[in-house]
Parts: structure tokens; C-alpha cells; sequence
């Protein structure tokens, strides 16, 4: 029988650490939980589907039913000389998933070391880092629609991947909970992704000449430690907002009255900036506001030093834009979801 309980505290299950009561809570363990959800009519009630909170900001009190997926299990599910597909349940902490496929020597997700939450979130924003992103793995899904209690898949062409970005994004966002992935990993030949100058730097500084996928995941890790706060020790989210986007023909604007301006090359051939930067010319990296703050060693991490609630953090991070807008003409836009 599935456990619901009442008025349960979520801070210690978002990783900003702020405080917000769930009405009723349950926990799915297993695949058979949603479907005991579903038949006893209280899947319609959810209003918050939780995996490990690391990407949320919580305004307030959650009203009807939480969810937190712990659905767990990793499989081969098949393969050839070259290549294997796994499958992951939904809430299989990620970097466990990453650690599992290095330790079967599986090529795909060392770039995506250490990045916190659940497998099953990890479409929602076709998580991403030193240039690799989950599409570039993914096969397919499966999702459990709370509403009709039935099971969809999807390959990643309708899941619409795009830069931090899915259709579950902007969906209904409790319409589906997302309950297994499928991934497709190399068995050899790995196709390291080394164009990420500090990851090059990083192997360098250790003398490795020859890096396998296990080099490549420590060097991320050692890269993300040094900058990236732990939110075991300081509440954050990562990165709070997107790189902006824009024109060619802004960019060339932008460095034409601020020569240092730091871009990248971005999808369609628009242009990446550094939201990071932009924010630090700003003035705002370090700084605090009460209990909130904007990391001092990466000013797109907004944190949480002690006891500031999810309306602190949108405050800072409303100030944050105000500034960015006046001094730029660059509208910044949450990376995160805000709840
Ligand atoms: P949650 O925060 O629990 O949920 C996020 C959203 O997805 C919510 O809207 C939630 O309702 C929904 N959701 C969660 N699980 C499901 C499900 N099973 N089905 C349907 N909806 C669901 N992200 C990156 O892309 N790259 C990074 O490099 C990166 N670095 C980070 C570093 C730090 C220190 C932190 C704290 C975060 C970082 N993130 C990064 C953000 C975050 O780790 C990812 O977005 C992660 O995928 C969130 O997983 P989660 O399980 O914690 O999701
Ligand atoms: N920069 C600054 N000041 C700062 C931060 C960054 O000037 O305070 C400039 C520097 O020039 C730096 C460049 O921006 O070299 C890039 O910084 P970094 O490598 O830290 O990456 P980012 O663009 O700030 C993005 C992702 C991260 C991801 C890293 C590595 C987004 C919104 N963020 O950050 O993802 O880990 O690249 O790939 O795309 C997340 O999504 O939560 C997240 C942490």
C-alpha cells in the first residue's frame, strides 16, 4: 500500500534548502505505485512531482499531493561489439547512473559527471555540460500520464530537446512522471568530447596524453568541485538562469561597446553569451541580499546561506535581471523552475 502522509517539510528535498510544507506527501518506490496512485484517484491531486530538488526554486506551500520518485534499477537491455542500450527507472540518482556505466567501461556520460538529481529528470531539461547533453545519448523514454495512468513513450524527437529544454519543460508540468529512460552508450571507441578548454587543461596538468572515458569524468568532476557550490553545504540550484541567445547582429552591438564580452557560438547560428559574466560586469557576483546570494565563484549561481525563503531568492534574482537589462539590453530567463 502506498503511504500518503500530511503536511510534510520539503526542505531537506530541494537543494536551495528553503522551506515549503507539501499538503500530502507520498514516495513511489516501485513501477506498481503509480498504478495503485492511479486507481485510487489520487493521481489526479498531484501538484508536484519531486526527483532530488535540484532544480527547483519553492515559493511556497505546496497545496494537494507531492510526489518523490525513487523508482530504482539500472539494466543492459542490449547491445553489440559497439555499442549498448541501458535503461534507468526514474529515480536512479544520476551521478550513480554515470559511476555505474564508467565502472561497465560505457562511453556516453563522462562529460555529465557529478551533475545532481534523477535520472528521470534529466530529460525535463536535456541536462548538459561541458559540451555534451543528454539528446546526444538518449533513445527514448517512458512516461506515466498521472491523469489517464497510462504508460507513453517517447523518442527524443518528440521529446523536442533543446538547449535546457524539452516539451515536459513546458507541458503541463504535472501531466507526466517520467519513470524510465533509455540510452545509448559506446563499448569502445568512445567518442570523447575534449573541447572544453579546462577539460583539455585539466588532463594536461595531470600528464594524461591518452584520456579514457574515466580520466575525462574525473577531470569534470574536478573542474565542476572547483567552482560549482556543494549543496550539501550551501543551498543552491545551479545555474539560475540560461546563457541568453541573441542575434548576430547583437552580439556584434554588445562588442562594440564591451570589447571583453564572453560568447559562444549558440544553436541556429545565434550567439551564446556568458550570463555569468554579463551578471559579474554588473557587479552582483559575491554580493548578498540578507540570506540570499550570488555565488562568489560563479555569479549564475544564486545560493542560499542560511535561511532564506524561495521569495528571497526570486527577489535577488529580480534585481539581478533589472541590472542586466539596464546595462545590456539582455533579458535573462530562469534556467531553473520555479514553483
Ligand atoms: P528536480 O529539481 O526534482 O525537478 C526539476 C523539474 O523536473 C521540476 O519541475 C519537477 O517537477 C520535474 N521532475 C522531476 N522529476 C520528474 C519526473 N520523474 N517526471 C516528471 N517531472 C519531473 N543541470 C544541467 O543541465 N547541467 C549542469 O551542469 C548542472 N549543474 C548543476 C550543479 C548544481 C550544484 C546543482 C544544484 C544543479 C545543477 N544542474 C545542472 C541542475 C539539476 O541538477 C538538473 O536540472 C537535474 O536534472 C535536476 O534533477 P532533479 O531530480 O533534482 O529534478
Ligand atoms: N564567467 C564569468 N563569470 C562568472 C561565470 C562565468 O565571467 O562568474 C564566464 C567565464 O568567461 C567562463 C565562462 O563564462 O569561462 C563559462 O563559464 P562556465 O564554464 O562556468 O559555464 P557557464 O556558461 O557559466 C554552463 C551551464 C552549466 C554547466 C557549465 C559547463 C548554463 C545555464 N549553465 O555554465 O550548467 O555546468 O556551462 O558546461 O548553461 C546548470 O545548468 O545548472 C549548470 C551548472
Amino acid at each position: 500500500m502506498i503511504k500518503i502522509e500530511e503536511k510534510v517539510s520539503l526542505r531537506n528535498l530541494n537543494t536551495f534548502g528553503v522551506e515549503a510544507v507539501a499538503e500530502r506527501f507520498a514516495v513511489i518506490h516501485k513501477d506498481s505505485d503509480l498504478d495503485e496512485l492511479y486507481r485510487e484517484g489520487a493521481a489526479d491531486s498531484v501538484a508536484l512531482i519531486l526527483g532530488g530538488g535540484s532544480n527547483v526554486l519553492l515559493l511556497s506551500d505546496i497545496p494537494g499531493l507531492t510526489l518523490l520518485n525513487r523508482l530504482e534499477g539500472i539494466r543492459v537491455e542490449a547491445e553489440t561489439d559497439d555499442r549498448v542500450l541501458i535503461s534507468a527507472m526514474g529515480g536512479v540518482i544520476w551521478h550513480d547512473l554515470v559511476l555505474w556505466t564508467l565502472r561497465h567501461n560505457f562511453g556516453g556520460l563522462e562529460n555529465l559527471s557529478l551533475i545532481p538529481g534523477t535520472a528521470g529528470a534529466a530529460p525535463i531539461q536535456n541536462i548538459g555540460a561541458y559540451g555534451v547533453e543528454l539528446k546526444m545519448v538518449f533513445e527514448k523514454l517512458e512516461a506515466f500520464e498521472l491523469k489517464t495512468g497510462k504508460r507513453v513513450s517517447f523518442n527524443a524527437a518528440e521529446c523536442r530537446f533543446g538547449y535546457r529544454d524539452s516539451i515536459f519543460k513546458h507541458m503541463d508540468r504535472n501531466r507526466f512522471l517520467i519513470a524510465r529512460i533509455w540510452l545509448s552508450l559506446s563499448k569502445r571507441n568512445h567518442q570523447l568530447h575534449l573541447e572544453y578548454g579546462a577539460i583539455r587543461q585539466m588532463l594536461s596538468e595531470n600528464g594524461i596524453t591518452h584520456p579514457t572515458v574515466q580520466d575525462v569524468s574525473r577531470a569534470v568532476t574536478a573542474i565542476r568541485q572547483s567552482k560549482l557550490p556543494d549543496p550539501e553545504k550551501i543551498g543552491n540550484a545551479g545555474s539560475f538562469f540560461k546563457n541568453p541567445e541573441v542575434t548576430v547582429a547583437e552580439a556584434e552591438r554588445l562588442k562594440a561597446a564591451f570589447p571583453e564580452l564572453v560568447h559562444f557560438p549558440g544553436a541556429d547560428g545565434r550567439i551564446k553569451l556568458s550570463a555569468g559574466w554579463l551578471i559579474e560586469q554588473c557587479g552582483w557576483k559575491g554580493r548578498r541580499v540578507g540570506d540570499a546570494g550570488c555565488y562568489d565563484k560563479q555569479a549564475l549561481v544564486l545560493v542560499n546561506w542560511a535561511d532564506a525563503v524561495g521569495e528571497d531568492i526570486l527577489a535577488l534574482s529580480t534585481l539581478i535581471r533589472r541590472d542586466v537589462r539596464a546595462k545590456f539590453g539582455v533579458d535573462l530567463q530562469p534556467e531553473i523552475n520555479i514553483v
